[in-house]
C-alpha cells in the first residue's frame, strides 16, 4: 500500500530513498533535456551540472522516460530519478500523471520517494495528476503465486508543494487517495480469476464493499430476477450453474443542490465463452475481463460514497456468466426483456446487450436525468478506435460531456454515430428488434450495440454508452500509470462526469 504525504522543504535535504525531478525534451534532440521547475534544489546540490549529467546518461525528456543516477552524497537521498515530461506545455496534466506513474514504478522496492515535479498547485490540476499518477502506477495485483515475487510498491510518496499545510492541496491529496482506491478495487475485481468471481460471489463482493461504504444495497438473485421479468439477464445467465444476479446501489445525499439524478449501469459478464455461438480458444482467457463495466460502476459508487457529490446516484449492475450448456439460450430464441420488448437472438455472443437492456429499462423507472452506461461490448470498438480510445454513443449533449471529462482525466473517448440505416437493418420480421444486424452483418458493429441499447432508454433521459472493450484491459507491459491487466477505465471518467453534473447540473 502506497501512501501520500505533502512537504514544502528543500528536497535535497529530505530523508528519502530517491528524489524524482522532471525534465522536458528540448526542441533540438541533440541538446540536453531541460530541467523542470522543482529540480532547482537538486541541481544546486549537483553544482548546476544536473542537466549535463542527465544528457550524458542519455536522458531525452520523453514522457515517462526514467533516468536514475547515484547522488554520491550530494543530496540526503542516495538516488535521483529524472522523469521525462515531454515537450514543455503539451497536455501538462496527463504528462505529469504518466510521468509520476512511471517514476514510482521504476522506484519500486524503495520505502520513501519524494516527487519534486513542476506546477504542483491545485489550480491547474497538476497536483491532482501527480498524486493520482503515483498511486495508480503503484498498483499491484496480489495474484496467486505461492511465493510472491517482485519488488514491493513504494511505501510513502512525498509530494513537494509550495505550502504543505494548504487546505486545498491537502484536499487534492485525499481526493486522489479515494479515486485511486476505487480504481484499484476495479482493477482487483477484473484481474480476479473467473473461477473465483462468478455472478453470486461477485454480487457478494460488491454488496459487502458497498455496505461498508454506507451505500443502500439490494441484490436480486435468480428468483427475484424471474419474478421481476428480467428476461435478458436470465436468458444469458441460466446457461451457467453459477446463477445470475443484479445489484442495485443507491447514494442519496440530503438536499442535493444540483437537483439532478444520475443512473449508472455496467456490464457484468464474469466470463464470456460466447455461449452456443462459442468463441475461438485463442485469447478467450481475456474474457475474464468482460465484467469491466460492472467493476467500474461498482468502484465508482464506492468513491461516490466517500467524495459525497451533491447529486443523487443509483447504479444497476447485471451479472451473468455466458456459458454453453443444456440450459443455455440459443440463436433463434425470442427473449422477452424487462419492460416487455421482444428480442430475436441471432448470436449468443452478443450477450452484453441482453443483460444491459434489462438493466437500462429498470434504471429508467427511477427517472434519472442522466444515464451513464459502460460495457466491454464489442470487438468492433477495438477495430474502430484501438486499445486506448473508448467508443461513445448516445444523446449528443451527454456524450460530449463524457468525452470532455475523459479528456481531462486521461481516459480519451470518441463520439460515434447511431445511423438510421443500421437501425433499419436491426428490424426483426417476427419480434420487436433484432439483437444484431440482419444476417449478422458486421458493418458498424460497435454502432449496432449502441443502437440496441438506446432502444431500452426512455424518451427524455440523456444517455451515454461507453464501449470500453479495448481500453478497460491492458495485456502488454505497464506504461505510465497503466499497469498490466485491468486499467480501471472508465472509473475516473465517471467520477469526473458526476462532479461536472453535481457542479453544473
Ligand atoms: N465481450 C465481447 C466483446 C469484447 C471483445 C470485449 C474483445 C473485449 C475484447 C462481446 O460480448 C462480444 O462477444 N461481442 C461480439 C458481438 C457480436 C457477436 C455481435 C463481438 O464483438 O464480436
Ligand atoms: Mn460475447
Ligand atoms: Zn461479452
Amino acid at each position: 500500500m502506497t501512501t501520500l504525504a505533502l512537504a514544502d522543504t528543500d528536497p535535497a535535504e529530505l530523508p528519502v530513498d530517491a528524489i524524482v525531478v522532471g525534465v522536458y525534451s528540448d526542441e533540438d534532440p541533440a541538446a540536453a533535456p531541460l530541467l523542470a521547475q522543482g529540480a532547482e534544489g537538486v541541481d544546486a546540490a549537483f553544482d548546476g551540472k544536473l542537466a549535463a549529467t542527465l544528457a550524458l546518461l542519455g536522458a531525452t525528456g520523453s514522457v515517462g522516460e526514467v533516468t536514475k543516477l547515484a547522488s554520491l552524497g550530494a543530496t540526503t537521498a542516495p538516488v535521483i530519478a529524472a522523469v521525462g515530461l515531454g515537450k514543455p506545455g503539451t497536455a501538462p496534466a496527463e504528462n505529469l500523471r504518466r510521468a509520476s506513474g512511471s517514476a514510482v514504478r521504476a522506484l519500486a522496492g524503495s520505502a520513501k520517494v519524494a516527487l519534486a515535479l513542476p506546477a504542483l498547485s491545485e489550480e491547474d490540476g497538476g497536483l491532482r495528476a501527480v498524486a493520482e499518477g503515483a498511486l495508480l502506477g503503484s498498483y499491484q495485483f496480489a495474484g496467486y503465486k505461492s511465493k510472491p515475487s517482485g519488488k514491493d510498491a513504494v511505501g510513502t510518496v512525498t509530494v513537494l508543494v509550495p505550502a504543505a499545510d494548504d487546505a486545498a492541496a491537502q484536499a487534492e491529496i485525499s481526493r486522489a487517495g479515494v479515486v485511486a482506491d476505487a480504481v484499484a478495487q476495479c482493477r482487483d475485481w477484473v484481474n480476479t480469476a473467473p473461477n473465483e468471481l462468478r455472478p453470486p460471489s461477485f454480487a457478494d463482493f460488491v454488496a459487502e464493499a458497498a455496505k461498508k461504504a454506507g451505500l443502500e444495497v439490494e441484490v436480486l438473485d435468480e428468483k427475484a430476477l424471474q419474478a421481476g421479468g428480467y428476461g435478458g439477464i436470465l436468458a444469458v445467465g441460466m446457461g451457467s450453474e453459477a446463477l445470475p444476479r443484479m445489484v442495485r446501489l443507491a447514494y442519496t445525499p440530503k438536499g442535493a443542490s444540483s437537483g439532478k439524478k444520475v443512473a449508472l449501469v455496467g456490464k457484468g459478464i464474469t466470463f464470456d465463452t460466447g455461449g452456443v455461438s462459442i468463441k475461438p480458444a485463442a485469447g478467450m482467457w481475456e474474457m475474464k475481463s468482460d465484467m469491466g463495466g460492472a467493476a467500474a460502476v461498482a468502484a465508482t459508487m464506492l468513491a461516490v460514497a466517500a467524495l459525497k457529490p451533491s447529486v443523487e446516484i443509483v447504479a444497476y449492475i447485471p451479472m451473468a456468466e455466458n456459458m454453453a450448456s443444456g440450459s443455455a439460450y440459443r440463436p433463434g430464441d425470442i427473449v422477452t426483456m424487462y419492460g416487455g420488448k421482444k428480442v430475436e437472438v441471432l448470436n449468443t455472443d452478443a450477450e452484453g446487450r441482453m443483460i444491459l437492456g434489462d438493466a437500462l429499462a429498470r434504471a429508467c423507472e427511477d427517472n434519472p436525468d442522466y444515464l451513464l452506461e459502460t460495457a466491454t461490448l464489442t470487438g468492433g470498438q477495438v477495430v474502430a478506435l484501438g486499445k486506448r480510445v473508448s467508443g461513445l454513443m448516445g444523446t449528443p449533449e451527454l456524450t460530449a460531456r463524457v468525452q470532455a471529462a475523459g479528456d481531462r482525466v486521461g481516459e480519451p473517448g470518441w463520439a460515434m454515430p447511431l445511423p438510421d440505416d443500421i437501425k433499419k437493418n436491426m428490424e426483426s420480421d417476427i419480434a420487436d428488434i433484432l439483437q444484431v444486424s440482419a444476417g449478422m452483418d458486421r458493418g458498424g458493429h460497435m454502432l449496432q450495440g449502441g443502437i440496441f441499447l438506446s432502444e431500452f432508454v426512455s424518451e427524455g433521459v440523456q444517455f451515454a454508452h461507453i464501449d470500453i472493450a479495448g481500453p478497460s484491459y491492458h495485456s502488454g507491459e505497464a506504461y505510465g500509470y497503466v499497469t498490466k491487466g485491468s486499467t480501471g477505465v472508465p472509473v475516473r471518467t465517471l467520477l469526473e462526469t458526476i462532479d461536472d453534473i453535481a457542479l453544473n447540473g
